[in-house]
């Protein structure tokens, strides 16, 4: 389903990197063209991303600006210079903070009231959920909430290792080639999922392709 050792993973996990380092300058052009965004943008602002908001893999900004509508600060980390260089021309440069880093080398260095992060969760390797959900709770306050918008959308185009890979085929406009990850998620399983390493979170679909998630670390004990 996914590369069969290590090593391929995380060569896997270098291209997608390459990829959107590649993407960037075209990252908006490739929009999914369906209903539900606005649903999306409209249960943040519900959800209301008050105080220390640390955002994961905020590409070109989009939602980083959104955040900044409730957030005492941002902190957004993204892998891609180039992804970096569009978010800090388009958003407000006062209370946020880049960081250029590698979501699965890096550690934070503080705690947040909120973890936010857009169309990332479907990007990492199901051998690599537990860990990653690992360091969202290390990055939040005990009291700490998490908020996360994504989609399971892939073409019969990308499948070219079938349906049941979470592997995918991603072109640029000029027709270049990557391998990237792509896990379709489906909201009741990832709910489940979720319950079965320590996270209270309710998953919501959209009238689209679209869902978002929110909740926090179930109480212990
Ligand atoms: C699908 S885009 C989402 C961007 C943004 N959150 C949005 O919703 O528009 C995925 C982002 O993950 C970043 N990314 C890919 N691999 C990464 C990694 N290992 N560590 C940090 N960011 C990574 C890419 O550079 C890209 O900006």
């Amino acid at each position: 389903m996914t590369p069969a050792d290590g090593e391929d993973l995380a060569e896997l996990l270098d291209e997608q990197v390459v990829y959107y380092r590649a993407v960037a300058a075209e990252y908006e052009d490739h929009a999914l063209p369906f209903p539900g965004g606005a649903e999306l943008s409209e249960a943040l602002d519900a959800f209301r991303p008050t105080g220390r908001v640390l955002e994961l893999a905020c590409g070109p900004g989009i939602w980083t600006t959104q955040l900044l509508r409730h957030a005492a600060d941002v902190t957004a980390v993204d892998a891609s210079p180039e992804m970096l260089d569009i978010a800090s021309a388009r958003v407000a440069k006062e209370r946020v903070r880049f960081v250029l880093a590698d979501l699965f080398r890096w550690r934070p260095d503080g705690r947040y009231d909120v973890v936010f992060f857009g169309f990332w969760l479907s990007h990492v390797p199901l051998e690599r959920f537990a860990s990653f959900w690992s360091l969202v709770a290390d990055c939040l306050k005990p009291d700490g909430r998490v908020f996360f918008v994504d989609d399971g959308y892939r073409t019969a185009e990308e499948l070219v290792e079938g349906e049941q890979s979470s592997v995918i085929r991603r072109r640029l406009t000029d027709g270049t080639a990557y391998r990237i990850v792509k896990v379709a998620h489906r909201p009741v399983d990832l709910e489940r999922q979720l319950e079965r390493i320590g996270w209270r979170i309710k998953v919501h679909s959209t009238s689209g392709p679209f869902f978002w998630g929110t909740g926090s670390r179930a109480p212990q004990g």
